[in-house]
């Protein structure tokens, strides 16, 4: 059975002042606290033991928001602390005991989509081993995490480039064995002084074991900047997310 892992750590400051008093995942996305809609993308995969990493001074929100988990149909909900903000990688580490050995689905808790990610999950489910990424073409890969293919395979993903090769961005949704949590240990800080999630993709593209999909209706990063989160609002109020 594979485990969820949402990430919602981090200091938000690139939403100042909104992030002054609460944490980023905590603001409002049309209808919902953002955190709202990570969550059930895993759910609607098939995800029902989940964990969410947090920090920072509004760690105990999150437990009066969210409790055991019951307005998702969880049987409970998992928490854990990330002291200071090392990275997408370094909270990813905390999960190792929740995930007990098991394949893991991991989100970032700014992350919404349109639609759902379940076929992607299946196919997960059917490869022997290894990680399996989710890819979107955009507008301005310099933001992200972008891949680069060669046919079917991804040969390399180069974080936030000035020049990139190529327009397919990496989205905050990523698939693992149980080997990450190995991979992450080995992990240096990189030269914003985060352990990152791309450094891990990579070690797994080293090893010949990723692979990819290519997401289905519209991706939102709600959490890089205020334009970020108000087009992210509109997008959620016209069409919906989490559609099945
Ligand atoms: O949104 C997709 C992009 O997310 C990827 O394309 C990039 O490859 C990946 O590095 C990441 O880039 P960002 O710079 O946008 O990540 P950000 O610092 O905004 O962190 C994203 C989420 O990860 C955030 O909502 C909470 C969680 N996080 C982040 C950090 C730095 C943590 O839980 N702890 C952390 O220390």
């Amino acid at each position: 059975m594979m485990k969820g892992i949402v990430l919602a750590g981090g200091l938000g400051t690139r939403l100042k002042p909104l992030t002054t008093i609460t944490n980023k995942h905590l603001l409002p996305v049309y209808d919902k606290p953002m955190i709202f809609y990570p969550i059930q993308t895993l759910v609607d995969a098939g995800i029902d033991d989940i964990m969410i990493v947090t920090g920072g001074t509004n760690a105990g929100d999150f437990l009066r928001l969210l409790k055991n988990g019951k307005a998702f149909g969880l049987k409970g909900l998992r928490y854990a602390y990330q002291e200071g903000e090392g990275g997408i990688a370094d909270a990813l580490g905390l999960a190792r005991h929740f995930a007990e050995g098991e394949r893991i689905l991991v989100m970032l808790g700014d992350n919404i989509i349109e639609k759902n990610i379940t076929a992607a999950v299946e196919k997960y489910r059917e490869q022997k081993d290894g990680a399996k990424i989710i890819l979107k073409e955009v507008d301005n890969p310099s933001d992200y995490g972008v891949a680069k293919l060669d046919g079917d395979r991804v040969i390399g993903i180069v974080e936030k480039p000035e020049k990139p090769k190529t327009n397919l961005a990496v989205i905050g949704i990523y698939m693992y064995d149980s080997n990450v949590f190995d991979i992450i240990t080995t992990l240096k800080p990189s030269g914003r002084g985060e352990l990152e999630i791309t450094d891990v993709n990579n070690a797994y593209i080293e090893r010949g074991n990723m692979t990819y999909e290519i997401l289905d209706g519209w991706w939102a990063d709600a959490g890089s900047s205020i334009d970020g989160l108000l087009k992210t609002n509109s997008m959620v109020a016209r069409t919906g997310a989490n559609n099945k």
